[in-house]
């Protein structure tokens, strides 16, 4: 949270609530504390600080609009990963002050916590049901800034409307839903999937472009993200997302597959290892999209190479099956390869063990580092390789085994320690396929492949100390996500 280029030190809403997921196998102990601290900086309204600092608990109120909803998406991908469902009746206070007057757009004070207290449930219900605004094209509204927190201007007057937290909010709904199943509220599981639903056709219906989807809307209604436009033709996040918000077991369709083509088309850079965010970078004062502009172009968020959005392309990939494109864009990211000469060295001049925020894109800069040290890029890169590309995932206290690899690979080997144990994961890959598991076996025992188990098989745990051993043989035949392996280990 806190170095050489940002010496802040505070909490981002978003930030560390996407961080935890990197912890999520290793240490969900640390995920769900910092989900129920996350839940303490939620207003009765719904809407969260933008960021803290502690120990005070100062902070910024804001018009940005996807900040709360990551409470529920994280707290979500906490319970799937962890079956702690526990976690959902546990209780926090909220913070207490004056809405935003409509003339203003924050206000960073010092605010007070309720004596209530509610579920971690219910915050997350007040998250969602506040996010989920509507412009007039059927979107959520774009506020002062969604994840991009550099386009603070393309809603500023209420009316802007955001694609990128279109495909957000309904991976989120999804999620909700799956929640309010484990609670036996099947009214409102079938509310919120349809809601996620209902979004995603909306932003099929007004978002897509020809070839990629929009970003988003202006006020006036004129568009981010065209293919018409002499700035920000295209925007990664709105194509990858376009994937990542898919619910589980469908199939990607067509439009999908054609969006994050053209971005790996009109957004990667091979030859100087670069992955804009969007292109090309704002430089005129054609439009106002938010302080972005106010950096060089190809600088930062103003079209250089957004690592953390970079990371979300690449498990695009991964999820549309393509372990090829998946393992090229970790590769492009690996800090390690962009010092491999002197020359490469100089240009690059950030720290080639850690990872940078951003890289710039534009001469006389390109391929030079910005923001080293980020904790954003770094989770979700690790997560790319890990869950994305090795496809080892942990689900209901369990792992779940689904790699997508690059079929040059011959197979790999990993060692997984969860809570109570070891895993020894062999993975061969004799018809070098990208993904499909042909055969696997647990402790020498052959387990049925093509079997979704949706919650542990009831395996009795190894005495402590023994490592299990899974052994997989990838296959030819393509397979459905959601015919995933599932191991059970405690
Ligand atoms: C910074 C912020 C993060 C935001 C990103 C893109 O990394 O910390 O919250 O999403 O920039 O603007």
């Amino acid at each position: 949270r806190t170095g050489f280029y940002q010496s802040s030190g505070a909490f981002g809403y978003r930030d560390q609530l996407q961080d935890v997921l990197a912890l999520l196998p290793s240490r969900p102990d640390i995920a769900r504390a910092h989900i129920l601290e996350s839940a303490k900086y939620q207003f009765k309204e719904g809407d969260v600080l933008h960021w803290w600092h502690p120990p005070s608990g100062r902070g910024v109120r804001t018009r940005c609009s996807d900040d709360l909803a990551w409470l529920p998406y994280v707290t979500a991908e906490y319970v799937k990963a962890t079956g702690d469902v526990s976690v959902l009746e546990e209780t926090a206070s909220f913070l207490e002050g004056e809405p935003l007057r409509d003339d203003e757009h924050d206000r960073y004070a010092r605010y007070k916590s309720s004596e209530v207290k509610t579920s971690i449930f219910d915050h997350c219900i007040r998250a969602i049901d506040h996010a989920a605004t509507q412009g007039i094209h059927g979107l959520p509204l774009m506020g002062d800034g969604d994840w991009n927190d550099g386009m603070n201007r393309i809603g500023i007057k209420g009316r802007g409307e955001s694609v990128w937290l279109g495909w957000f909010l309904s991976a989120t709904m999804t999620r909700v839903a799956m929640l309010a199943t484990l609670k036996d509220d099947v009214e409102m599981a079938t509310r919120y999937r349809r809601k996620a639903a209902d979004l995603r056709r909306t932003v099929n219906e007004v978002a897509w472009d020809g070839e990629w989807y929009l970003r988003a809307f202006h006020d006036d209604g004129s568009l981010v993200g065209a293919n018409g436009n002499t700035e920000c033709r295209i925007d990664s996040i709105a194509q990858s997302w376009s994937v990542l918000s898919r619910p589980e077991g469908g199939e990607p369709n067509q439009r999908e597959r054609t969006a994050v083509l053209s971005a790996d088309q009109e957004l990667v850079r091979e030859k100087d290892r670069l992955m804009l965010l969007f292109w090309p970078p704002y430089d005129s004062n054609v439009h106002d999209p938010g302080y972005v502009r106010a950096y060089p172009p190809g600088v930062r968020e103003n079209g250089g190479q957004y690592t953390h959005a970079a990371t979300w392309l690449g498990f695009a990939h991964a999820e549309l099956g393509d372990g090829n494109g998946a393992e090229r864009i970790f590769r492009l990211l690996n800090p390690v390869l962009r010092a491999t000469t002197n020359a490469d060295a100089k240009r690059y001049r950030i720290e080639p063990y850690v990872l940078a925020g951003d890289i710039y894109s534009c001469e006389p800069w390109t391929g030079r580092g910005g923001w080293s040290w980020y904790t954003g890029s770094a989770s979700w890169t690790y997560r790319l390789g890990v869950e994305a590309i090795l496809g080892l995932r942990k689900e209901n206290g369990g792992l779940r085994i689904n790699p997508c690899i690059p079929s040059s690979w011959e197979g790999f080997e990993a060692w997984v320690r969860l809570e109570h144990e070891t895993i020894h994961i062999v993975v061969e890959n004799p018809d070098r396929v990208a993904t499909g598991i042909a055969q696997m076996t647990v402790d020498g025992q052959r387990v049925d492949s093509e079997r979704v188990v949706g919650a542990p098989t009831g395996g009795a745990p190894p005495p402590s100390g023994k490592v299990r051993e899974v052994r997989i043989r990838l296959g030819t035949k393509p397979k459905p996500k959601d015919a995933a392996n599932y191991v059970s280990v405690s």
